[in-house]
């Protein structure tokens, strides 16, 4: 029996360049897709998975994202005095209650495994998940929860993993690994964080959202900068398969979206505004007479 998994950290500090101007102001996180911030898928799919505590690693420039989980208490009173109980309900929905959240700041841009890293005292010495928010991936099953569900077999480490095409890959981790069936876990024989062009050893990619072990904060501890001068989660979690041969690639239901590029937001709102049954005849009348058009 696995201990349960009931922390997650959201590396949430970088820049948001791809997205300026937005980014400007407004922290690349509390974009809207359709009418939630990026953030909140993430949270949600957290909390299906049994999350209850949640650290965001966030950095200067970042406030709006802790003031979007407060209690919103004007609001809330003036909604209740209009009577508007659907939007109270929403709004309800997002609160985060008191202590459950908290917040470090990243000193340095020195990579996502320092991010992680930085969450060190969070975890002590039980498993985390980590969720990078840019990926948002729209599911039947929560993936995190297919995640934790699995993991409840296999222990040790798990990262989501997805085909990608062959020329995709030097933008992601890449699992040496077999193929693995769409809902099932493959064990992983070896990770390398964005190989360069003919050199993947696979086309599976990681995807964020990961189950880690404490262990891990021990090897980032000690992780040296890798690709992109950066400290790379994909090279301690690869620490791991070294040592203990202990992880696992996890191939979710689901499509994903990513976020963290202009293209890949503008299909995730399509595809989420399609989903909505209020906006599905008008938008897709819409989407289909505009590609007409071109
Ligand atoms: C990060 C990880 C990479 C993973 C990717 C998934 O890269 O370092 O291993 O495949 O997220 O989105 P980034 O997109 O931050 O460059």
């Amino acid at each position: 029996m696995q201990r349960k998994v009931t922390k997650a950290i959201f590396p949430v500090a970088g820049m948001g360049t791809r997205f300026l101007p937005a980014t400007k102001s407004i922290p690349k996180e509390i974009m809207t897709l359709v009418d939630r911030p990026l953030v909140q898928y993430a949270i949600d799919e957290a909390r299906a998975a049994g999350i209850t505590d949640f650290l965001f690693v966030t950095a200067r420039g970042k406030s709006a994202l802790a003031d979007y989980f407060d209690r919103a208490r004007d609001l809330e009173t003036a909604l209740k005095e209009k009577g508007k109980t659907k939007l109270l309900e929403e709004l309800e929905e997002t609160n985060m209650q008191s202590g459950t959240i908290a917040y470090i700041r990243q000193d340095q841009a020195l990579g996502l495994g320092h991010a992680v890293w930085c969450a060190r005292r969070f975890i002590h010495d039980e498993p985390f998940a980590v969720m990078l928010p840019d990926d948002i991936i729209h599911a039947e099953r929560p993936c995190l929860k297919q995640m934790v569900e699995a993991y409840a077999d296999t222990g040790g480490n798990m990262v989501a993993a997805m085909n990608v095409p062959e020329d995709a890959t030097g933008a992601y981790g890449i699992l040496d690994s077999d193929e693995a069936r769409t809902g099932t876990s493959v064990k992983v024989r070896g990770m390398v964080e964005k190989p360069k062009a003919g050199t993947a050893p696979s086309t599976l990619a990681v995807i964020g959202r990961y189950i880690l072990s404490p262990d891990v904060m021990g090897h980032l501890e000690r992780q040296k900068a890798g690709v992109g001068g950066e400290i790379q989660l994909t090279d301690a979690i690869a620490r791991e398969v070294e040592e203990k041969d202990n992880v696992h690639g996890y191939c979710f239901e689901g499509t994903r979206f990513d976020c963290g590029t202009k293209i890949g937001f503008l299909e995730a709102t399509i595809a989420f505004g399609l989903e909505r049954p209020e906006f599905r005849d008008d938008l897709s009348a819409f989407v289909k007479k505009t590609a007409e058009g071109l």
